[in-house]
């Protein structure tokens, strides 16, 4: 009987406590149009990649989880152009080298000139100013 009953308290206040967290965590958009210069920007899906990924410092190792941040260290020169390009597609690569599932490595399957990075409609619009 005791022992149920701790159970029950233990069980409880983990899910408490797993609630709070995901409470806390911002997970940003689902989408993002990422700023791509001359070659035409990138839709990219936040989400899928965090779920695929499992984890965030794949990508936030090099930029914090801020909107427009890749946009802004670009710009203060504390990342070179494509250095967050080189880690999308060398990911893609590596992986698809290892017969996973990857993304694009082929410029025209990331950049897509008709995206425009605002009123896309999409889930948001990252960067640009
Ligand atoms: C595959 C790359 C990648 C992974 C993995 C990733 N993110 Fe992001 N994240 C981005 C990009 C790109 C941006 C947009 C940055 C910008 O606007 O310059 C971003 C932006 C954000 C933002 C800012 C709000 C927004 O929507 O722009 C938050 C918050 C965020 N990410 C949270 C997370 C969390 C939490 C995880 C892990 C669960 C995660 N991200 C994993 C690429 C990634
Ligand atoms: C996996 C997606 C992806 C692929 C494939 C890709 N790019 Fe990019 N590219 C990006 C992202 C994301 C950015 C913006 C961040 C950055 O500059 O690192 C970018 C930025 C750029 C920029 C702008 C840099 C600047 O700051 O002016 C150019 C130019 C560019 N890419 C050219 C290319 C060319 C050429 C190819 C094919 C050889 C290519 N990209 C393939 C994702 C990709
Ligand atoms: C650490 C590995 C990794 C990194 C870093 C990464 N990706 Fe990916 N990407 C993947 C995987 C894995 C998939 C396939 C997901 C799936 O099929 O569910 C994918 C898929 C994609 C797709 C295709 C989505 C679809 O299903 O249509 C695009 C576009 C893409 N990535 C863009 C990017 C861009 C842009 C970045 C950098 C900001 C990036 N990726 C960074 C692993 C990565």
């Amino acid at each position: 009987m005791k022992r149920i009953i701790i159970t029950g308290v233990v069980l409880g206040l983990l899910i408490a406590g797993m609630s709070v967290s995901f409470a806390i965590k911002n997970e940003g958009a689902e989408r993002i149009i990422i700023n791509g210069g001359r070659m035409g920007n990138i839709d990219f899906p936040h989400h899928q990649h965090q779920n695929v990924l499992q984890d965030c410092k794949t990508c936030h190792i090099l930029f914090p989880q801020k909107e427009g941040s890749i946009d802004r260290l670009k710009a203060e020169k504390l990342l070179k152009k494509m250095q967050v390009m080189a880690n999308c597609r060398g990911c893609h690569r590596d992986r698809k080298e290892k017969g996973l599932k990857a993304g694009p490595t082929s410029c025209t399957k990331c950049h897509n000139k008709k995206l425009k990075l605002e009123g896309s409609g999409m889930g948001k619009t990252a960067g640009f100013h």
